[in-house]
């Protein structure tokens, strides 16, 4: 099975907006249904902390982005939907990543150069309001995305000097400790639009221009009533270049309702009809969901159990590769193992930190086999075989080097049981490391 990985991350501090929806929020969600993609999408609050002081607002923030995920579609059986700081590996990779990045690559950093200029221009000390977090940013979000193999980042351009910086701290790991991590790509989505906002600027909460996501219908209204437009009056041709109005419309739209929008251009159409046209297309898409969204802040328990479930699932990838990692540069107990100083010569991990197979038989006199990762968290349950003897051919076939992992694994499981090729994949590494093969 090939498949690859996606991740992205969405820092928690505010409300999302129609911007955030149509070029990041939509195209992720369809992304996550494709076929051979398995996507890890989590809220970064720890990132939140670096520009927000006020615990109040990122934890409503956090709530209104996983309800808004979940709302537009995210379904978190499929994908991977956590909380970042629900996963105490990715600080622990954040300590690990920060001791070998430079600090001259972190030097460069946009986000604090632009603190640093922008002191230096007021006569202040360059470093004046700069956090080790503010500093530390780009090594966070190496971890982030480093702990889970991710391939694939999709994320606006602002962040691609980041997924950079991700590139080149992996390859600094790997180059001291062997090829343990694996160095992602940036992927900027070439056909999703960047929304302008009210003012007809990029929509961003920085400009104050944004339009919720979901608000009540009659505040969404009174907010599309706000774009601004030029003087023409009903009756003379509109353009649609450079109409925020037009834009945003298109960004909801269907090419022929586009096509039909276009023509009402350059019939005249009145600014108000135009309006109430946008609105009604915008809540069209937004109603359904706003239904949905409202009755998951009204039970965040719900919410929360979503996350504990991701939490739990993301760490059955996090954990095993931590591990490894710990024992690559030499975190590593005392006893039971022949200490080596390359990744060649590893450690064996202590007996109760092993997954295990069990085989038995149940009352319908079938025998089924299951893998357990050493928490006992169920990996992969068996189908019935007829005999012992079949099921334990099927573990021995798992377990052989070179084995098609995926494949096997997808064959020997219960019907219609949905794995986690990583989570086995990872799991057997960790035995045949045991075993010393
Ligand atoms: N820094 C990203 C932003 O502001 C959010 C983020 C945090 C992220 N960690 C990530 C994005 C990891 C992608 C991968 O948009």
């Amino acid at each position: 099975m090939s498949h690859q990985r996606v991740l992205t991350g969405i820092t928690t501090t505010g409300t999302p907006h129609l911007g955030n929806y149509v070029g990041a929020i939509r195209p992720a969600v369809a992304a996550s249904r494709l076929a051979g993609v398995e996507s890890f999408y989590f809220l970064a609050d720890y990132h939140a902390l670096i520009k927000c002081d006020d615990p109040a607002r990122i934890h409503r923030s956090t709530l209104e982005i996983a309800a808004t995920w979940v709302a537009a579609g995210l379904d978190p059986e499929r994908v991977t939907f956590y909380r970042q700081s629900d996963i105490p590996e990715i600080p622990e990779l954040t300590w690990m990543l920060g001791c070998v990045a430079g600090k001259g690559l972190l030097n460069r950093a946009h986000a604090y150069k632009a603190q640093v200029d922008k002191n230096t221009a007021a006569g202040a000390e360059p470093d004046a309001d700069v956090s080790i977090g503010l500093f530390m940013y780009p090594v966070l979000m190496a971890a982030d995305i480093l702990l889970f193999k991710a391939g694939k980042v999709p994320v606006g351009r602002d962040q691609i000097q980041h997924i950079e910086m991700a590139r080149d701290i992996a390859a600094s790991f790997n180059h001291l400790y062997g090829e343990l991590l694996v160095l992602p790509q940036a992927a900027i989505e070439a056909d999703v639009a960047t929304l302008p906002g009210l003012d007809g600027r990029k929509m961003s909460k920085s400009y104050d221009n944004t339009i919720p996501l979901f608000v009540p219908r009659d505040e969404m209204k009174r907010r599309i009533q706000a774009i601004v437009t030029d003087s023409r009056a009903p009756g003379e041709p509109k353009q649609t270049e450079g109409s925020a109005l037009f834009q945003i419309y298109q960004a909801f739209a269907t090419p022929e309702e586009t096509a039909a929008m276009r023509q009402a251009f350059a019939d005249g159409i009145g600014w108000g009809d135009a309006k109430q046209k946008l609105f009604e297309r915008v809540d069209r898409e937004v109603a359904p969901m706003r239904d949905t969204y409202q009755s998951l802040i009204d039970r965040p328990s719900r919410l929360e159990e979503l996350l504990q479930a991701g939490a739990a699932k993301a760490r059955r990838t996090a954990t095993p590769l931590i591990g490894e990692l710990r024992n690559a540069v030499g975190l590593r107990r005392l006893a039971g193992a022949a200490a080596g100083s390359t990744p060649q010569a590893q450690q064996k991990p202590a007996r109760a930190a092993l997954p295990s197979f069990k085989q038995y038989r149940e009352a319908d006199g079938q025998f089924r086999f299951k893998l357990q990762d050493a928490g006992g968290v169920l990996l992969l349950q068996s189908r019935a075989y007829a005999a012992p003897r079949e099921a334990a051919q099927a573990i021995a076939a798992l377990q052989a080097p070179g084995a098609d992992i995926a494949a096997l694994a997808a064959g020997a499981a219960e019907a219609g049981a949905s794995i986690d090729a990583d989570a086995v994949f990872a799991a057997l590494e960790l035995l045949a490391a045991a075993r010393g093969s």
